[in-house]
């Protein structure tokens, strides 16, 4: 293990310590994206999407074998979700834009898992009452995005059980307390809702194909904190006789502060969908930058953007156009650009993306009924 990253951490509920994404795609057993793959994908969707050219989607699994069973005419569905435990940041949105991509180019289903259940088992404080309020809320938020909502099926555990339950006892059959202590690094102390509640996270992998009657490949693209339940669930799909689910995951968009993973727990780093632009405005203009400590220092010696964390942003996110990336990349470097300045336009495109996002989400209360799944299944 190298000095640089001992302390990182990656669990679907902690993020740590500086990410090595190389040793993650080791530890992990995942596979990174090459340059072929990404050609495989282009002959579908036609021009790359910004998250796989710049490769903040990295790795995967079985994303090649997808693409097999797509081209000898098997159709996939995706499944992503949230854990509603406050409000949605824009980091969410990164696989949840990505997700909204394949489903646009690959014409896909999507099951969207809202893990309620989850987060009022994590929680002491919360009750159920809250977290079903934050599904809806977080549900508001998945609409804007765009989705299909022909295609959509939200899924709230708590409200929706009925739909999951069979399958997830048929799952849960299967894994041991052992596997989800090594998975999941429970302990004696933890709550028996948490240790069942993997099951209940791996039952959308397979929900199109108990519904069909047909076996279904499905795609989860999440970032890779999700990644655990992925390797328990692919253990146990042969056994019940159904696929095992694909993979594609992404990097974390980092917070506005000096290092970490965009993360609610520290609101003032974090822009959630909901901030009102003035308030985003002042987080940006807080952020931590690359930049020199004097101006003087900046134009002779040049800013770090690998550091930059406004860089990253208009990496992920709001910089669509390469060349003017690679540009503002080269005039940082070479001191030719100082933070203020491109504080200034982050703050600008992130004001403009959240009014635009907010009205989205306001017009989604009218039709959030239409994309629940319903207690039928
Ligand atoms: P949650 O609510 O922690 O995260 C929701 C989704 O956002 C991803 N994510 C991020 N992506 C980029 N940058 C970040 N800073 C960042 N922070 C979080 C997560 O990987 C996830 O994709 N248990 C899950 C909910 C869930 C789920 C799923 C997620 C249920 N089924 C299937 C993905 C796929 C949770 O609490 O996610």
């Amino acid at each position: 293990m190298s000095e640089k990253n001992e302390d990182m951490i990656v669990t679907p509920w902690k993020v740590s310590g500086e990410v090595d994404y190389d040793r993650l795609i080791e530890q992990f057993g995942t596979q990174p994206i090459t340059e072929n793959l990404l050609e495989r994908i282009r002959k579908h969707t036609g021009e790359i999407h910004l998250q796989l050219r710049r490769r903040i989607f990295f790795s995967h699994r079985d994303l090649d074998w997808i693409l097999d069973m797509y081209e000898a005419g098997k159709k996939f569905v995706l499944y992503t979700g949230r854990g509603p435990s406050g409000p949605v940041h824009i980091g969410h949105l990164v696989p949840w834009f990505f997700t909204k991509h394949l489903q646009d180019k690959f014409d896909a289903k999507l099951y969207f898992q809202m893990t309620d259940d989850e987060k009022f088992l994590m929680h002491p404080e919360f009750t159920l009452g809250k977290v079903i309020d934050l599904t809806y809320d977080n549900a508001l938020d998945v609409i804007a995005v765009g989705f299909d909502p022909e295609k959509t099926f939200i899924i709230s555990d708590v409200n929706h059980i009925k739909a999951l339950y069979k399958l997830a006892i048929r799952v849960a059959k299967h894994v041991t307390f052992s596997t989800v202590r090594a998975v999941f690094g429970f302990e004696e102390s933890s709550n028996i809702g948490m240790i069942f509640f993997p099951a209940i996270q791996a039952v959308p992998c397979f929900i199109e194909s108990m519904l069909t009657g047909e076996n279904v490949p499905c795609l989860i693209p999440a970032a890779i904190d999700q990644d655990p339940y992925w390797r328990m669930t692919r253990d146990v799909a042969p056994k019940l006789g159904y696929y095992k689910p694909a993979q594609i995951h992404c990097k974390f968009m980092p917070g506005l502060g000096r290092g970490g993973k965009m993360s609610a727990s520290m609101p003032e780093t974090c822009i959630f969908t909901t901030d009102p632009p003035e308030v985003a405005e002042r987080k940006v203009w807080n952020a931590f930058t690359g930049g020199k400590p004097t101006l003087k220092e900046q134009r002779l010696e040049g800013g770090e953007p690998s550091i930059c964390t406004v860089f990253q942003y208009f990496s992920f996110f709001f910089e669509e156009d390469d060349k003017a990336l690679k540009e503002l990349e080269v005039r940082c470097r070479s001191g030719d650009i100082i933070c203020g300045e491109c504080k200034e336009k982050l703050a600008e495109r992130i004001k403009r993306f959240l009014s635009e996002h907010q009205k989205r989400r306001e017009k989604a209360k009218d039709v959030i009924n239409d994309f629940f799944i319903d207690d039928k299944v």
